[in-house]
């Protein structure tokens, strides 16, 4: 089933409709939605190179950590919108960290199968509690009223990877973050600014007017909030946060940018960035 529906993906227009299909059914049934995604197909869920995916954003946390003298040790992290499986937090258990808490729009990785308990136990064992998650290190947060449910001031370093383009309130979000975290903390946010319906390489996706965009595809997992790498510059630096570095990459050609500096009303930076890095510090 999942190569099926990964070859279809490889068409463009089945894609589109199966966007658009896969809106229609997690608007009108959530929990049908939720059966397709435990039973037939997870498209958060890696399989075998879960851990090898785990690793490698460990990897790019414990490295700015390092560089910013910010060791892992006895350090409370968080990671937003984690996919479908926590394999991170357990590289920062093995790691020495303090605790790993966790909060996504939707839990899909609440899934403890024979399998995944396994890939759990070869990064390390304690991460779990017999065949759930070791409540005294993993803390799994939902969202409340005000935010994330999570004390003022207790996290040591928030990251995420390709999540902040799919929060539909990505203001207030930061600012909630700058709630959470203690005074010194880092963040380390991987922000795909590129098209996740129609076509990754064009900027085509920014002329579709946005109540259009949101109608079509809001409820499904291609769905992105629009904002460009300088909205989310602004809104750290607004909630308190110092930009420790950004990294930004462009993959558009020169000619693709101009084509649509004429249709955008976008600055050049944010036309040509598909995707940045921000490694931020709260003041
Ligand atoms: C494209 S996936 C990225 C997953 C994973 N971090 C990775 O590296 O592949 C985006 C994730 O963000 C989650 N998400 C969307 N809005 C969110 C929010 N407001 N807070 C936390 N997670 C959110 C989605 O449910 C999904 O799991």
């Amino acid at each position: 089933m999942k190569k099926i529906i990964e070859f279809l993906l490889k068409i463009k227009a089945t894609k589109v409709m199966i966007a658009i299909v896969s809106s229609i059914i997690q608007w009108v049934s959530p929990s049908l939605w939720k059966k397709i995604e435990t039973h037939f197909y997870n498209p958060y869920d890696f399989d075998e190179r879960n851990i090898e995916y785990s690793k490698w954003i460990f990897t790019r946390v414990a490295d700015f950590c390092k560089k910013y003298d910010f060791p892992i040790d006895e350090k409370d992290f968080l990671e937003l919108g984690p996919w479908g499986f926590l394999g991170t937090g357990a590289f920062l258990k093995k790691a020495g960290a303090a605790s790993y808490s966790v909060v996504d729009s939707v839990n899909h990785f609440e899934k403890l199968d024979a399998k995944t308990i396994g890939y759990y136990q070869t990064i390390d064992p304690s991460f779990l509690n017999r065949d759930t998650f070791n409540d005294t290190f993993v803390h799994i947060l939902k969202y409340n009223e005000q935010g994330i449910q999570c004390t003022n001031e207790s996290i040591d370093v928030v990251f995420s990877n390709a999540v902040y383009e799919h929060v539909s309130n990505p203001a207030e979000s930061i600012q909630d973050l700058a709630r959470i975290t203690r005074k010194g903390g880092i963040g380390i946010h991987q922000i795909d600014y590129r098209d996740h319906i129609f076509d990754q390489k064009s900027l085509f996706f920014l002329t579709v007017p946005k109540f259009l965009f949101d109608l079509l595809f809001k409820n499904c997992g291609g769905w992105t909030n629009l904002k460009r790498h300088s909205f989310f510059r602004e809104a750290f630096i607004k909630n308190g946060f110092e930009i420790l570095e950004e990294i930004p990459q462009s993959e558009y050609s020169r000619e693709h940018i101009a084509k649509y500096r004429e249709k955008l009303s976008l600055s050049l930076e944010d036309l040509s960035t598909s995707s940045g890095c921000f490694v931020v510090r709260k003041k």
